[in-house]
């Protein structure tokens, strides 16, 4: 894909630089458990995710500073530190050298392997990225419905995996194109009644109808719905779509984390409103249902993403070229300023 981006001085057109600042989810927590050892490509780097004995996850560059082994392939964790599989060096979770078994030299105080801010955030590991390294300027929202327990979690049964080959700015884009949920999503009346930028964040919402023409149908019971659903995107990388309690109350969270030049780790999870007097952990009911719909909803762009020519000056409608301009120059921000 990497050969059809349309690149030009357009303010609309992609960055040259594919990896734009932010949040991204790499794994799942419970996928990493302490003691565990992962290896990772994102970024277009190979990385390694350990997880400490005392929990404490970390994300390093994968390669040893000693002679270049995958710490991620053989390496093992010991306490809060990973240890290289071919001469046993010893690693903390901030990079930094903390042990050379056989030498007299002890460590080498002055090396550390790259190490990347990271957190578990509601069962998603999240990693900081920046190609100069800055630090975090922005922190991933709190999610009050994960708190309150009226939601089924999100884990184990509400999540997905998608590998796509999209630009993950692609993915973000959705937010302003009210237009293609017709005919893609075989949605009703979908138009964007407000789309604001405080910094990093993006704040829309969409109205829609929900089951329109029918006199009832599973998620609309008592006949079509008029429902807002809000869209907050954080950065390129972290997005969420809400969908009101008139529908089925639903928090759903997606991460759109670039693997290399072609290919975006899609992440997917989704916790709505638990059935009455259902306490477990697996949606069951209406809940069950529309995590099924919402998995089969967002398969549905990959389609267009997969084959479609990125366009630097797009030709858009008076109804859309606001929001959609907006967007594009938005995402600007994240993108390294030599790379723009
Ligand atoms: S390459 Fe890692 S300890 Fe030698
Ligand atoms: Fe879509």
């Amino acid at each position: 894909m990497a050969d059809e981006l349309e690149r030009s001085d357009s303010p609309l057109s992609l960055p040259r630089y594919r990896y734009a600042t932010g949040w991204y989810q790499v794994a799942w927590s419970d996928d990493i458990a302490p003691g565990d050892v992962k290896k990772l490509h994102y970024f277009g780097q190979e990385l390694v995710c350990f997880r400490g004995e005392s929990g404490r996850i970390n994300v390093l560059d994968a390669y040893c500073l000693h002679l270049g082994a995958h710490l991620g392939v053989g390496g093992v964790v010991k306490g809060e530190m990973i240890v290289c599989p071919w001469h046993n060096w010893h690693w903390n979770g901030d990079g930094s050298n903390a042990l050379i078994p056989y030498s007299q030299q002890k460590c080498k105080k002055n090396l550390r392997i790259r190490s990347y801010p990271v957190q578990d955030w509601y069962g998603l590991v999240m990693v900081w990225h920046d190609r100069d390294a800055g630090e975090p300027y922005w922190q991933p929202p709190r999610v009050p419905e994960l708190e309150n327990g009226r939601y089924y979690p999100l884990h184990p049964h509400g999540r997905m995996l998608n590998r796509v080959r999209v630009h993950p700015q692609m993915i973000v884009e959705n937010a302003a194109d009210p237009y293609h949920v017709g005919p893609v999503h075989q949605g009703d009346d979908t138009a964007t009644t407000s789309f604001e930028f405080k910094g990093h964040h993006l704040h829309a919402t969409i109205e829609t109808v929900y089951g329109k023409g029918k006199p009832s149908s599973w998620l609309t019971p008592n006949g079509p719905v008029q429902a807002s659903v809000t869209y907050d995107t954080y950065g390129i990388g972290l997005g969420f779509v809400r969908f009101p309690s008139e529908v089925i109350g639903t928090v759903q969270i997606t991460s759109h984390t670039p693997v290399d030049d072609e290919y975006t780790d899609y992440w997917f999870a989704l916790a709505s409103e638990r059935e009455p007097g259902d306490s477990g952990d697996e949606p069951t009911g209406r809940a069950a249902r529309f995590l099924e719909l919402q998995r089969n909803v967002i398969r549905q762009d990959f389609f267009t993403w997969e084959n479609m020519k990125y366009l630097a000056s797009p030709n858009l409608t008076p109804e859309e070229a606001k929001d959609y301009m907006a967007l594009r120059k938005w995402a600007r921000q994240f993108y390294p300023a030599d790379a723009i």
